[in-house]
């Protein structure tokens, strides 16, 4: 284990990205700021750097990773891609979609990044610190959140600072991101599936394909038995309080996590309140639930009460979420 390492710490910007990109090409683990949530990248091509990342994070190794990249141009060169899944690039790329796509005969993604599956998770991303990394580095960069595995994902640096200081090379500080939730995961192997919902509506990736998606079966496996998203599982956005969804009233010494301006009874003796989105909007609510979760965390809640979402928009990613921060704690 690497923890002892002295991590680097730059605000974004030229020397930031120069300082990423040699910490890459040297084998180095870089957290960077991406659109959705802060990445934990390592050069994809480098065995030895992917293991490192693994043991940072302390990431099951058969679970996958996404290999970001610069442009379509170098998406395809490890990538192949089917109609629906080049519609869907040229319609929301750069931005907070990832394709899983076959790899191609001379992927140069590692096979310990993709868990040895045939597949390969792409993405381009739309953050401006990221695209200057990718573009100073010049290959594409694997990179998970940028949490201790089974955290919530990190969406300020001071969150990747708390998870990882010690693990890492080096913590590129973009500030917050804009849009809180992790990419929407869409696989093009056979119909266009939804394998995560996340930072871009189905609903916008319905109307390009011109049909609804693929929902994956519950306890769908690929062929060789893995998970079809293994990362997935379930209980996987822990915070270390108890959550309970969908609460209509507060128990007395309850944290609420809160949406909109609705009423709600016991609201007197809850220990603290935070609201994701005063004036009930999903794309600021989706912005501040990592934070929210964390910062209650923080303040020792035993249990966070969370008041309905609208399942609708960035509202099934925040759900899918608040769902898996559920599991084994109801
Ligand atoms: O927004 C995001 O996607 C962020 C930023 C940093 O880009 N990244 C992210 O990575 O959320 P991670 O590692 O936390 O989640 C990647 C998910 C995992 O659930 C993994 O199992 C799935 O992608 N995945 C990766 N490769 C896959 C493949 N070949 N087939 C199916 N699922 C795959
Ligand atoms: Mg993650």
């Amino acid at each position: 284990m690497n923890v002892g390492l002295k991590t680097q710490i730059l605000p974004a910007g030229e020397a930031a990205v120069a300082a990423a990109a040699r910490a890459l090409s040297e084998g180095g683990l870089v957290a960077f700021p991406t659109e959705t949530v802060y990445g934990l990248g390592a050069d994809a091509s480098n065995p030895a750097a992917i293991a490192r990342l693994y043991q940072a994070k302390g990431r099951p190794a058969f679970n996958p990773l996404i290999a970001h990249v610069g442009d379509i141009a170098a998406a395809r060169r490890i990538a192949r891609f089917d109609t629906a899944a080049m519609a869907l690039a040229e319609a929301f790329w750069p931005g907070p979609l990832t394709l899983v796509l076959p790899k191609t005969e001379d992927c140069a993604v590692a096979d310990l990044a993709t868990a040895g599956l045939d597949t390969v998770a792409v993405r381009i991303p739309a953050h401006p610190v990221a695209r200057d990394i990718l573009r100073e580095f010049g290959g594409p960069v694997v990179a998970p959140s940028a949490n201790i595995s089974g955290h919530v994902s990190p969406t300020a640096a001071a969150h990747v600072q708390s998870d990882l200081a010690g693990r890492i090379d080096l913590i590129v500080d973009g500030g917050a991101v804009e849009v809180g939730v992790e990419s929407t995961i869409v696989g093009c192997i056979d119909a266009p599936m939804l394998l995560r919902p996340g930072g871009l509506p189905r609903a916008e990736i319905e109307r390009v394909l011109g049909r609804a998606l693929v929902q994956p079966a519950p306890d769908a496996e690929s062929d060789n038995g893995q998970p079809l998203a293994p990362g997935m599982l379930a209980s996987h956005y822990a915070p270390r309080a108890r959550v309970r969804l969908n609460a209509v009233a507060i128990e007395p010494g309850e944290a609420l996590l809160a949406f909109g301006l609705g009423a709600i009874s016991g609201i007197d003796a809850a220990s603290h309140v935070m609201n994701l989105s005063e004036r009930g909007d999903l794309d600021e609510a989706a912005a501040n639930l990592f934070g929210h979760l964390r910062a209650l965390d923080a303040k020792g809640a035993r249990t966070i009460a969370v008041m309905p979402i609208p399942d609708e928009g960035l509202g099934e990613a925040i759900n899918d979420r608040l769902r898996r921060a559920a599991v084994g704690r109801e």
